[in-house]
């Protein structure tokens, strides 16, 4: 029945993809709740829709083009220069309105850190900065999806949240030993 259900939706526009997720009724609801929520409801991107369709849970086969996809959207910082200036990244880690990671990562000694996502603490202290650990760093921060597909963490890249400059600035806060993420104590931990 999935199968059927992919192979019609394959096939229609990707308005039309959206709209097939709500029935007539719910369409209509959807519709009559105000511009801005109906546009982010029924023109789902396909990557949405995908995740939307599964309850977050992609099935195991879908899952390898997802993260290709996810991947092939990711944006590198000029020269590959994956850590920036951690001072910088940290008003940014620990601002509400900008990133506002801290609400979901505990590890900031800043601010008492949420538990919606795994705990940074001393992360750059746990991690290293090889090569690979920065650009894993970079490209959760990017785009979450390609790694953990349909994650609640925001993808900062790809939403336009933060330019690369700005993620190769978080990327140094949660990596450079001198970064005070990894000298001071997390708030509320107890290293
Ligand atoms: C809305 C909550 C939320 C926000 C905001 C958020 N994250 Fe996440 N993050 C998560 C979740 C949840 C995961 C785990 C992914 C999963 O398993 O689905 C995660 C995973 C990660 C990981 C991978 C951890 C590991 O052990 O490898 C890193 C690194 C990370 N987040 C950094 C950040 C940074 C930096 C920011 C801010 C720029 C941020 N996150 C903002 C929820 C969030």
């Amino acid at each position: 029945m999935r199968n059927l259900i992919w192979m019609v939706l394959a096939c229609m526009a990707p308005w039309a993809m959206a709209q097939s997720y709500f029935g007539p009724g719910e369409t209509k609801a959807v519709q009559g709740s105000g511009a801005k929520f109906a546009d982010a409801l029924l023109n789902m991107s396909a990557d949405q829709l995908q995740c939307s369709l599964h309850q977050n849970r992609l099935p195991a086969d879908a899952t390898p083009s997802f993260l290709a996809a996810q991947k092939a959207s990711i944006q590198y910082p000029k020269g590959d220069k994956f850590m920036g200036d951690w001072q910088k990244g940290g008003a940014i880690f620990n601002n509400l309105q900008k990133a506002n990671c801290f609400s979901c990562h505990f590890g900031s000694p800043a601010n008492l850190g949420g538990d919606v996502g795994p705990s940074l603490e001393k992360y750059g202290l746990q991690r290293g900065q090889s090569e690979a650990v920065q650009r894993y760093t970079y490209e959760v921060i990017y785009n979450a999806w390609s790694y953990f597909p349909c994650t609640v963490m925001y993808r900062f890249g790809v939403q336009g949240l933060l330019t690369p400059e700005e993620i190769a600035d978080v990327v140094a806060y949660l990596l450079n030993p001198a970064s005070d993420f990894n000298t001071k104590p997390a708030l509320g931990g107890k290293r």
